[in-house]
């Protein structure tokens, strides 16, 4: 979004425009009205939708018999319409929260767990203060109040905890949940919509004979990321799901600890992908299979109705050189029922977007570099730096309203040691990818996924694999403050493989 700053003068000026126009209208003029703040306040009347969200023990039927023991997330509408939360039925995940474009929203965060924790609005464009950093986490028993606009483009976005040295488990316990943004561009097109949009949270975990969550943390489980050995769809055990024969939007996302998915048709017919983490893409990508590492989400598109009425068509994981991957298996299956009216089709063109030119950037040329390393006592970290809380080094210093590159490289540093893949997330905003090199003698592990790597669109994670290096453009707009970046796997999150950034005026 390009947000001038306005004088005294114009913003009453535009008050007064925006008083007579449509709420949309008013609203963006509230977020451009607050830029460089570090956090935003409503009046009242200015909330569009208000919700609660509690993080709650709870126990779920997982499998048939004993019930497993999980962390929740639970919320309630306190103002705007009841569908914003959308729950899953007998699902640990949060409701889905349906936002959109221009809505300011308010959220209360109750922790009724018995540690510290905070949730983070991953892939949000909002103030330091709504960000969940991990400075921010409340105790048992407390409460903290988000209040933001919604900036982001129609997409499919996620939130999770973000305590220090706990993010990992928290999740892994269930504390997660997706946020499905809407806007008028995508309104526009004829995309399928309701039970024709399905959520797909792919999530690896393991369990114990009396079905309870098995989260190991030997230092090798730290050192790799956690892989667990039974796959869940949406929370639950979904081997198969009934569809329609007829088109469906598939949101995938990627809310594994750390394992990577190499995902394709059982048929080989190629993926439709329409959408990254940060929403639609110009136009739709055809891929044999795609590369989803966590936390990342791909939009995609399918048409059921090409398949026999009985029959079933398989999404599947294929092997491939990335940790825990050299075992294929069947992620879920659609089986296609009857015929169902569809009146809509795949659109050619379905999104504007309005990519920043490289050569723009304050550093063209010359990146910051940000290298991803296993220190000594083997512990991952970022430029020979583990996480601090309040810490920012003077190369973790931008400029609000700057254009950068940055260059993330995974080639192991100054020392030896090991190199694994590390799926880089930044906060507080949506990057390019702009480059990417691979160093030659990790070719055979890169090719296992490369053609499933989608570099088009808007992203905040990233994966960079071993022998990698890749660079990414941004513009650090509106927020000042304290932000955050980081391996999300999330063991290595948790071991320290984590920095701040600022941003300053
Ligand atoms: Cu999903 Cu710090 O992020
Ligand atoms: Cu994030
Ligand atoms: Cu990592």
């Amino acid at each position: 979004m390009e947000i001038q700053d306005f004088s005294p003068s114009r913003r009453v000026f535009l008050k007064k425009i925006a008083a007579a126009a449509s709420a949309v209208y008013i609203n963006s003029f509230i977020a451009a009205c607050r830029t460089s703040a570090t956090a935003t306040t409503f009046s009242d009347s200015e909330v569009d939708v208000e919700l609660e969200l509690a993080a709650v023990p709870d126990d779920v039927q997982i499998f048939p018999g004993v019930l497993t023991n999980v962390w929740r997330y639970q919320g309630k509408v306190i103002k705007g319409p009841t569908e914003t939360l959308e729950i899953i039925p007998e699902s640990y995940l949060g409701p889905i929260i349906h936002l959109k474009t221009g809505q300011n929203v308010k959220i209360t965060f109750r922790n009724d767990l018995l540690e510290p924790s905070i949730i983070h609005w991953h892939g949000l464009h909002v103030p330091e203060a709504a960000d969940g950093h991990p400075r921010l986490v409340i105790d048992p028993g407390q409460e903290y109040m988000y209040e933001f606009t919604m900036m982001d483009r129609a997409g499919t976005y996620w939130y999770h905890p973000h305590p220090h040295g706990k993010t990992g488990p928290q999740v892994y316990k269930g504390l997660a949940g997706l946020i499905i943004i809407h806007d008028a561009e995508e309104n526009s097109l004829d995309l399928p919509q309701g039970q024709y949009d399905l959520p797909i949270v792919i999530q690896d975990r393991a369990f114990d004979e009396s079905n309870q969550f098995i989260y190991a943390t030997s230092r090798m489980d730290q050192m790799m990321g956690f892989l667990g050995n039974t796959l869940l769809i949406n929370g639950l055990i979904q081997e198969k799901i009934s569809v329609e024969a007829r088109s469906y939007r598939l949101r995938l996302l990627n809310g594994s600890n750390s394992r990577i998915y190499k995902i394709a048709w059982s048929d080989k017919s190629p993926l439709v992908i329409i959408g990254t983490d940060g929403g639609l893409l110009e136009e739709p990508i055809y891929r044999e299979y795609i590369t989803l590492a966590p936390a990342q989400r791909i939009d995609a598109w399918v048409d059921f109705s090409k398949y026999p009425i009985g029959s079933t068509l398989e999404l599947v994981n294929q092997s491939n050189s990335t940790p825990g991957g050299n075992n294929p298996f069947t992620i879920t299956s659609f089986s296609i029922g009857n015929d169902a009216s569809d009146t809509t089709s795949l659109p050619p063109t379905l999104s504007r977007i309005a990519p920043h030119d490289p050569s723009k950037a304050v550093n063209a040329g010359s990146p910051r570099l940000f290298s991803l390393q296993m220190g000594m006592r083997m512990v991952w970290n970022i430029n020979g730096r583990t996480f601090e809380m309040e810490d920012v080094a003077s190369n973790e210093k931008v400029k609000l309203g700057d254009l950068e590159l940055w260059q993330f490289e995974n080639t192991g540093g100054q020392g030896m040691g090991m190199l694994l893949p590390h799926p880089m997330h930044i906060h507080g905003l949506q990057f390019q990818i702009i480059d990417r090199q691979i160093d030659p003698r990790y070719q055979d592990i890169y090719s296992s996924i490369s053609d499933g790597l989608i570099d088009a669109g808007w992203h905040d994670t990233v994966l960079v694999m071993p022998g990698e290096k890749v660079t990414v453009l941004m513009r650090f707009e509106d927020f000042e403050g304290l932000y955050l970046y980081h391996c999300h796997n999330l063991e290595h999150e948790d071991m320290g493989m984590m920095r701040n950034y600022r941003v300053s005026a």
